[in-house]
């Protein structure tokens, strides 16, 4: 059975019906976890069923469940915790991944606002709306993991709506580390290149084909696996020394944005998805991206 390093945390993995999000499903509850599924379609309601069959063997697999929500809805998040606080009422929440994600394909030239609005809706919105459900339940060391793209980092012509939602989930991480990290939580953002799942077949291969030549070692696809990996230790309690690399540089990005952020400022546990879109849309200069990779 190996390690139970998670032994008996209850972790949501959201977006765990397939792809990435069903292999930390699996690598989560091999050490341990009890998991929440979640998913949003009708037609993987058979896919959740089967990542459960595959957790069944597990010591709390059998206690695992399946979770449908739209994440894009500001209901969905508050449906998917109230699940999983009826399932396990007395072990609070340790571990979020906030995996489900999606991509829009398309030049500047091209993109509408609804476009936008789509992408954003679930990889920004629902990231935020996700993890403040939890808030309030999250049982410490709490890990919140956000998985984000090269493309947060990257300019890859017709993704700049994706790599735009990626880079604000790295915001994110940076200052919800320092307003957890006080509270003994770590916030940390895993952001893989090309993956072998469902979401690869969508992107032009001539940028997955860049992207494997650009890979030092082995030159191939990520598995679901190599990310579950790095996903089920930065989950782990021996992880805690991320949270102080990643506290000091947070606080740091965070002062010299404070001021002029000013009234948009307001802490996680208090904002509102007008509040999200202020801080989002406010302008910052050149020297405040300056710090960098955590
Ligand atoms: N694959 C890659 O190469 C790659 C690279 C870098 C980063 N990533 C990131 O890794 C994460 C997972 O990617 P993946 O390749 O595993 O994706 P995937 O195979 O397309 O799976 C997406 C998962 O998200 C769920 N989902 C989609 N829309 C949702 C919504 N509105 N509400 C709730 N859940 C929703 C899906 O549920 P249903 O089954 O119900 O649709 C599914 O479980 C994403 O955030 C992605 O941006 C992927």
């Amino acid at each position: 059975m190996g390690d139970l390093t998670l032994d008996g945390k209850v972790a949501i993995i959201t977006g765990s019906s397939r792809g990435i999000g069903e292999g930390l499903a699996v690598e989560f509850a091999r050490r341990g976890a009890k998991v929440v599924v979640t998913y949003t379609s009708e037609s993987s309601s058979a896919k959740a069923d089967n990542v459960l069959s595959r957790l069944a063997d597990y010591k709390y697999g059998r206690s695992a469940i399946k979770v449908q929500a739209d994440l894009r809805t500001l209901e969905g998040p508050s449906q998917a915790v109230a699940a999983t606080l009826k399932a396990f009422p007395d072990d609070g929440i340790t571990i979020l991944v906030n995996n489900a994600g999606c991509e829009v394909q398309k030049r500047l030239s091209e993109a509408t606002a609804e476009d936008l609005q789509y992408v954003y809706d679930l990889n920004v919105r629902g990231t935020m709306l996700m993890t403040q459900a939890v808030l309030p339940h999250l049982r410490r060391p709490g890990r919140i993991i956000n998985i984000g793209s090269v493309g947060a980092r990257a300019g890859f012509p017709g993704y700049s709506l994706y790599s735009s939602s990626k880079a604000a989930m790295e915001g994110f991480t940076r200052c919800w580390a320092a307003e957890l990290g006080v509270d003994g939580h770590t916030v940390n953002c895993v952001n893989p290149g090309p993956v072998d799942t469902d979401m690869i077949y969508q992107i032009n291969p001539t940028i997955v084909e860049a992207q494997k030549k650009s890979t030092p070692v082995e030159q191939r696809l990520a598995t679901v696996d190599d990310i579950a990996q790095i996903c089920a230790f930065l989950a782990e309690e021996r992880s805690r020394s991320f949270k102080t690399t990643n506290r000091n540089l947070t606080v740091l990005l965070e002062r010299r944005t404070q001021t002029r952020v000013e009234r948009n400022h307001r802490r996680l546990s208090e904002m509102t998805p007008e509040g999200e879109h202020a801080v989002k849309n406010f302008k910052r200069k050149r020297s405040d991206h300056d710090v960098e990779s955590d």
